[in-house]
C-alpha cells in the first residue's frame, strides 16, 4: 500500500499544475477580452500615445522620443486633444452652451463631442456619416445643440444638410453597439448651393436684432464671390449678396444677426445689413457700409460680442478694430479705433477668433497659434507648433466650460494633422 501514496500525490500535483496553467491562461484571456469590450470603440485614450514608438522611428532612442512627446504636449495652455479623426479636420463649431463640439473631417464623418469636462481622458461622441457625395467641410449649430447644419462638397459643388435630433452622445457602454444608436435625421438639404463652387465658411447666429424673431440664421460663403443667408430650421434661402472682390476669404454674421461682413481678395471690407420685417422674418439683405483702410487683402475678420465692432487681419501686416455702430444711412463712415502690427515674422494671420468676453483675440498662421490682448494688441502667449500641420479652423466656446472643478474659457483648434485641440485662455495679466 505504501508505494501507491507517493504516486497518487504526484499525479494530483501534476494535475494541479496543468489546471493552474490552463485556467490561468484562460482567465488572462478572458480579462483582456473584457477590457477591450468595456472600452467604447472610438473613444480616444491618451495613455496609448507614448506606446507607439513606430511613429517616431526617426527620432532618437525610445526614452528620448517619449520625452519629446511630453514636451510637445505641454504648452501650458494645452488642455486636451480630441483624437479619433481619420483625416484632416476642416471645420468645427461649439453649441451655444459650449458643451458640444461638432467637427467636420475629411474622413467623411461629422463628430459631435460632449465636453462635460474639457480635461477628461476621453470624450463621448456622436458619429454622423454623411450621405455619399463629398466630405464635410464646415459645420454650424443652429437654434440649439440639437440642430446642426453641415456643408459638404465635391467637384460638382457644395451641399448643405441640416440634421435634427443631434442628441447627447450615448453613455460609454451603449455607444459600443454602434448599430443600435439611432442616427440624427436630415431635416432639409440643398445641393450645388454655390453652383459648382465650394464653401469656405459657414457661420450662424440667433437673429435677435430689432424685430427679428429669434430664428437661427446661417451664412455660407463660397470660394467665389457670393454669400447666401439661410434659415436654419427650414433651409429657406433668405438672401444672397456678391462681394464683387475677385475671391472671398470668409464671411461672418454679427452675434445679434444684424450684419454680414466679408473678408475678400481686395482690401475693402464690405458689410451688409440683414433687414427684418415687422413679423420678424428677413425682408432683405442690403448693402450697408465699407471698411476702408487696409492696403491689402483681408484674410479674416470677426465681430465683437456686442456686434458694434469688427476686428480685421490683413496681408498688409496689420490688425484693425473698427467701430461700425455709426449712422451709415446718413453717410457716416465706420471709424478705425485701433491699428496693431501683426507680431509675427510672417506678418499676417490666416484665422481669427475672439473670446466671448471680447478681451482675447486668438489668431493663427500655419501651425502657429497666438493670443493677443484686444485692448493693447500685446501678445499674451504663443504656441509655435500648436499642431503638426496647418490649422484649418479655430473657435472659442461661447461660454466657460468645466475643466476639473473650475469653469474656463476654452479655444478649440482643428488641423490637417487630424487633431482637434482644446486650449485654456491665457491670463490677461501675462507680461
Ligand atoms: C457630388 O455630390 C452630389 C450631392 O451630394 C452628388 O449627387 C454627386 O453625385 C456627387 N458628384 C461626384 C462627382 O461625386
Ligand atoms: C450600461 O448599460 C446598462 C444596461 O444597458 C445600464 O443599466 C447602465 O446604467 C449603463 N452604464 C452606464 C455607465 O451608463
Amino acid at each position: 500500500m505504501d508505494p501507491v501514496l507517493p504516486i497518487a500525490v504526484l499525479s494530483v500535483l501534476i494535475g494541479a499544475v496543468i489546471a493552474v496553467a490552463f485556467f490561468g491562461s484562460y482567465f488572462r484571456k478572458r480579462s483582456s477580452e473584457g477590457q477591450s469590450i468595456s472600452k467604447p470603440e472610438l473613444q480616444e485614450d491618451r495613455k496609448k500615445q507614448p506606446s507607439k514608438p513606430s511613429q517616431h522611428k526617426k527620432s532618437h532612442a525610445k526614452p528620448h522620443s517619449s520625452d519629446k512627446d511630453q514636451n510637445k504636449k505641454h504648452h501650458p495652455l494645452d488642455v486636451n486633444t480630441l483624437k479619433g479623426h481619420g483625416d484632416s479636420v476642416d471645420g468645427l463649431c461649439f453649441s451655444p452652451d459650449g458643451r458640444s463640439l461638432a467637427t467636420a473631417c475629411a474622413d467623411g464623418v461629422v463628430r459631435v463631442f460632449k465636453l462635460d469636462d474639457a480635461s477628461s481622458k476621453s470624450f463621448k461622441f456622436l458619429k454622423i456619416s454623411l450621405p455619399v457625395g463629398g466630405p464635410p467641410v464646415a459645420v454650424s449649430f443652429s437654434d440649439d445643440a440639437s440642430s446642426l447644419v453641415v456643408a459638404s462638397q465635391n467637384l460638382s459643388g457644395a451641399s448643405l444638410y441640416m440634421y435634427g435630433g443631434v442628441e447627447k452622445p450615448k453613455t460609454p457602454n451603449e455607444s459600443n453597439q454602434q448599430s443600435k444608436v439611432p442616427l440624427p435625421e436630415i431635416k432639409w438639404e440643398h445641393h450645388k448651393i454655390h453652383e459648382k463652387l465650394g464653401i469656405l465658411t459657414l457661420f450662424g447666429t440667433t437673429a435677435s436684432y430689432g424685430t427679428a424673431d429669434g430664428s437661427g440664421i446661417i451664412a455660407s460663403c463660397s470660394e467665389g464671390t457670393d454669400i447666401i443667408l439661410w434659415h436654419g430650421k427650414t433651409g429657406k434661402n433668405l438672401g444672397h449678396v456678391d462681394t464683387n472682390q475677385l475671391k472671398n476669404n470668409m464671411a461672418a454674421i454679427s452675434p445679434n444677426g444684424r450684419f454680414i461682413a466679408a473678408a475678400a481678395f481686395t482690401a475693402d471690407v464690405k458689410v451688409w445689413e440683414i433687414v427684418y420685417s415687422k413679423d420678424g422674418s428677413v425682408k432683405e439683405v442690403s448693402k450697408a457700409m465699407q471698411l476702408k483702410g487696409h492696403k491689402s487683402a483681408v484674410t479674416w475678420l470677426c465681430f465683437t460680442p456686442d456686434s458694434e465692432q469688427i476686428i480685421t487681419a490683413s496681408k498688409d501686416g496689420s490688425i484693425r478694430i473698427w467701430n461700425i455702430n455709426v449712422r451709415y444711412h446718413m453717410d457716416e463712415d465706420p471709424k478705425t479705433l485701433k491699428v496693431f502690427p501683426i507680431p509675427l515674422s510672417g506678418s499676417h494671420y490666416d484665422r481669427l477668433s475672439l473670446s466671448p468676453d471680447g478681451k482675447i483675440l486668438s489668431a493663427t498662421l500655419g501651425s502657429t497659434l497666438q493670443w493677443l490682448c484686444v485692448e493693447t494688441g500685446k501678445v499674451l502667449d504663443t504656441a509655435d507648433k500648436a499642431h503638426e500641420d496647418f490649422i484649418t479652423c479655430i473657435a472659442w466656446a461661447p461660454q466657460a466650460i468645466p475643466i476639473g472643478d473650475k469653469k474656463v474659457l476654452v479655444l478649440a483648434t482643428a488641423s490637417v494633422d487630424k487633431k482637434v485641440k482644446l486650449w485654456a485662455a491665457p491670463s490677461l495679466h501675462a507680461s
